[in-house]
């Protein structure tokens, strides 16, 4: 197997390539003047199982949705057998259903068209719902990176802390972490005015007086959900907060809107490369292509 070092994703997919000992293909890239992407294999894939790793977060997901496209193509006209897609952030992952009238499935139609390119397969990491997947026109699959950033948390010495998730939907998020940590587990519940996007965020029976919280989630984008959690555990007496997210795309000023909330630390992972991405990725995406190879 190869392992192809998308532009977005270069530092992890090296990481990758050392820990499985995967030979590495570079790419080189450019945007022409008129803002249309350019992409070059720089090694042979000929007869090789391709894995092309490349992020689609912000910003510009659009521009780093169709250098992938363009990588795969590159890979199959290069003579690759199969290629797949090592996508950490998978952008446009939470518009998986019609949740207005008139919308489309905007997910449904990034696969079909990674598909047309010359994706055969799909591994991605959290994804928002791994029901989506389901109606990808290849195999693709999600890989938990929660207990990775659980692990950080036992390693600056926070064993025993509440796992907290900021919707009931996310709960699996906390127990994941919680096998990590070892303490207990909670959710908040969150409702979403599908119209306005504005959120409302209630916690029932939530004892974490004294503790130290974490607070997991996939994505933190504008920071919103993470601010009002925070501010929900304070004022039921936490003594520590952090917070964790596989996902940390931190739009506009989030960072600092969540520290301003008396969060004590934000940490990420290189699915956004940044500055909170403090975990690799690498372990679980090597342990994933090793066991395919
Ligand atoms: C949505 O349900 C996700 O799990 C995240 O909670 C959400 O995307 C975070 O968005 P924001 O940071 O804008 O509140």
């Amino acid at each position: 197997m190869k392992v192809v070092c998308g532009p977005a994703s270069k530092e992890l997919a090296e990481r990758v390539s050392a820990l499985t000992g995967f030979g590495s293909v570079h790419v080189a890239c450019k945007v022409f003047p008129d803002g249309e992407s350019y992409v070059r294999l720089e090694g042979s894939v000929k007869g090789e199982n391709v894995a092309i790793v490349q992020t689609t977060c912000p910003p510009a997901q659009d521009g780093k949705l169709f250098q992938l496209a363009f990588m795969a193509d590159a890979a199959k006209r290069g003579g690759a057998k199969k290629v797949t897609a090592v996508v950490p952030y998978l952008a446009y992952a939470r518009q998986d259903k019609m949740f207005l009238v008139g919308e489309g499935i905007s997910v449904e139609t990034v696969a079909r068209m990674l598909k047309a390119a010359g994706v055969d397969e799909l591994v991605t990491v959290n994804i928002h719902s791994e029901a989506a997947l389901g109606s990808f026109p290849f195999p693709a699959k999600t890989l938990s990176a929660i207990p990775l950033l659980a692990e950080y948390f036992v390693q600056k010495g926070c064993r025993g802390a509440f796992a907290l998730s900021p919707d009931k939907g996310a709960m699996y998020i906390a127990r994941q972490a919680q096998q990590v940590l070892g303490g207990d587990a909670g959710h908040l519940n969150k409702e979403r005015d599908r119209f306005t996007g504005q959120t409302v965020q209630t916690a029932k029976g939530l004892n974490v007086k004294g503790q130290t919280v974490i607070i997991f989630d996939d994505i933190i984008s504008t920071g919103g959900t993470i601010v009002g959690a925070a501010k929900i555990v304070r004022e039921k007496g936490a003594e520590h907060v952090f917070c964790a997210c596989v996902h940390g795309l931190l739009i506009g000023d989030a960072e600092k809107r969540i520290l301003d909330a008396g969060v004590e630390e934000i940490v990420g992972t290189d699915s956004v490369p940044g500055r909170v991405s403090k975990v690799s990725l690498a372990p679980i995406l090597s342990q994933e292509l090793k066991a395919q190879r």
